[in-house]
């Protein structure tokens, strides 16, 4: 090996308690390369400044979370059509030419839906998604552009909704509805999707009954601690296939690595248990 150590990272407030470095150092070691990933605690005012001195030490590329990832965008001297259309970039690129913004959520979001639903067709009714966050807006792209016929959103603030419904107008249909209609809004879905944080540990719990949810719909948590989420629990036990958070986390940070080093990393059991450790 030369010596040179190639430089990536996480940018983020707070990024302390990020799962993300297991990940990459997992795999830099697993790929025997010279390379290192640190964090970058930055408050939303310090952000261009850090920014500027990642790029004077000369990093590969980073990650970017809570609160930077919309922000970061105007940073970037080109955005991947992903990041434009769910309007966040959670990985960078630099190269010569500058920073290259991408959002590799849509994929893990996809990747680990596709791996666990491989008997079922999410495709052939709507899904029913809950929340309107971040994440639920990774969540309505992905689908509507992997052939859902609708998505129903269904959030606690129905201006939330209704902004991202309209951002995602030209992907497909998106209906609203109101979050205490939430029960009935099951019927007919295919897909249940939390992206809320009700169920995690240490916040509420997710009141939601799944009694008018068909029997053969799949139900995907993106909250993973803990990993067998409430919802899921119930849903399970009523004979739904259930989808945990952890393969979405673990999913986007493979095009990321990607994107550095040039090598599409795997996930192995090995991983799974260091990040749920
Ligand atoms: P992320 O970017 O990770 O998706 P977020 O933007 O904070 O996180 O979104 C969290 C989601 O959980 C939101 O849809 C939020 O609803 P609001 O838009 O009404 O804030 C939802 N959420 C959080 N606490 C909730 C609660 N007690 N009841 C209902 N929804 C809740």
């Amino acid at each position: 090996m030369s010596g040179v150590v190639i430089k990536t990272g996480l940018i983020g407030h707070p990024v302390g308690h990020s799962k993300s470095p297991l990940i990459h150092e997992y795999w830099i070691k697993q790929h025997n390369l010279s390379a290192s990933y640190d964090l970058y605690d930055c408050a939303p005012e310090n952000l261009e400044g850090t920014v500027h001195r990642m790029r004077a030490e000369h990093l590969r590329g980073f990650n970017v979370t809570i609160p930077h990832k919309q922000s970061v965008m105007a940073l970037c001297d080109t955005l991947d059509e992903t990041a434009r259309a769910v309007g966040a970039v959670n990985t960078v690129r630099i190269d010569e030419s500058g920073m290259h913004g991408m959002n590799t959520d849509v994929f893990g979001f996809l990747e680990n839906l596709r791996r666990c639903t491989r008997d079922i067709d999410y495709t052939n009714a709507p899904a029913v998604i809950l929340g309107a966050g971040g994440a639920a807006r990774a969540a309505v792209y992905g689908l509507l552009k992997s052939g859902v016929p609708s998505v129903t959103l269904v959030n606690r603030s129905l201006d939330k909704a209704e902004s991202l419904a309209a951002d995602m107008a030209a992907y497909g249909a998106v209906k609203i509805t109101p979050w205490e209609k939430r029960d009935r809004a099951l019927a007919g879905a295919s897909l249940l999707v939390n992206t809320t944080s009700l169920g995690m540990l240490g916040q509420p719990p997710l009141d939601l009954s799944l009694e008018h949810l068909p029997e053969a719909a799949a139900v995907y948590d993106i909250v993973y601690t803990p990993l067998m989420t409430d919802l899921l629990q119930r849903a399970h036990d009523r004979g739904h296939k259930t989808i945990t958070g952890i393969g979405m986390l673990l999913h986007q940070a493979r095009p990321a690595f990607q994107a550095w080093f040039g090598v599409m990393p795997d996930i192995d059991e090995a991983l799974e248990r260091l990040v749920l450790s």
